[in-house]
């Protein structure tokens, strides 16, 4: 059975079957036939890799999302348009939703606070530029998640190989964990504005008390060269931006 963890090698693009479809302004990739076994949107950029662990963390947060599945390449192949991907690199296919309509924060609120609450709280998580929400005619779904967790690019580890990698990811969890509370203040602010300061506060209460073998299992990868170099890394980024809910006197600590 497929797993959302399990990243899956991808050998020769046409296993993709690719065609470039307008949504609105941009022009993606959507793949037919494919490994998610649906109708997908392909992405495949720096970020394809923090849109994957972005995915698997707004699913552990209960935010709406569509299916997904995270592919790698085993070697450098060049996409239509251009962009030329070198082996190990990630992509993303995300289920195809009909009739998307973007929806801003604020006539969300109109309608749905706890979700609107739910959304900042998943917001926080992020290293800049929020995903957006969208309303298509039965849900609400939240896409363009590749600015979650911290900056991780394979194939800037790629040069580092040979180098301490270990050391440049720890590099890149200090940079996002010390602006964690700076986040949390916008993310409250925000809140404050849209009227949902009640709901983000039980909302943060929840994610403070995530304990950390429920991340461990649920954000890690499988399937590619270094998925445990990359899980423990965004591990370890989430987890010290939770502790900063609790340093911000909103949550409480998790059970050790
Ligand atoms: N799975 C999907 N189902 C339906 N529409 C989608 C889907 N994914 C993306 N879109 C549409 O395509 C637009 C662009 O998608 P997305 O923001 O994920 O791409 P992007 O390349 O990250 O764009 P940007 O560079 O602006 O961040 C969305 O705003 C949405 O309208
Ligand atoms: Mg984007």
């Amino acid at each position: 059975m497929r797993s959302a963890h399990q990243l899956i090698p991808v050998s020769d693009l046409r296993e993709l079957n690719l065609v470039e479809e307008s949504f609105g302004y941009y022009k993606l990739q959507v793949s037919e036939s494919n490994p998610l076994g649906k109708r997908a949107v392909f992405k495949c950029k720096d970020t394809s890799i923090s849109e994957v662990f972005g995915y698997l963390l707004a699913q552990l947060l209960g935010v709406p999302v569509a299916e997904f599945q995270g592919v790698w390449f085993e070697k450098e192949v060049k996409l239509p348009g251009g962009y030329v991907a070198s082996a190990n690199h990630l992509g993303i296919l995300i289920e195809v939703i009909p009739n998307l309509c973007l929806i801003s924060m604020e006539q969300l609120a109109t309608r749905d606070k706890a979700l609107v609450a739910k959304l900042l709280s998943f917001y926080f998580f992020a290293r800049y530029e929020w995903p957006q929400a969208f309303c298509s005619p039965t849900s609400s779904y939240v896409l363009d998640l590749e600015r979650i967790g911290p900056v991780m690019l394979v194939d800037e580890l790629e040069c580092t190989l040979g180098k301490d990698i270990g050391e440049e990811l720890s590099f890149r969890e200090d940079e996002y964990s010390q602006t964690s509370q700076d986040y949390l203040k916008q993310i409250l602010c925000y809140a404050n504005e849209l009227h949902v300061e009640g709901e983000l506060c039980e909302e943060f209460q929840l994610i403070s008390r995530i304990s950390r073998e429920t991340f461990q299992q649920n954000l890690a990868v499988k399937g590619h060269p270094y998925s445990h170099l990359l899980s423990s890394s965004f591990l370890s980024a989430v987890t010290k931006r939770q502790e900063a809910i609790s340093q911000g006197r909103i949550g409480t600590r998790p059970s050790p």
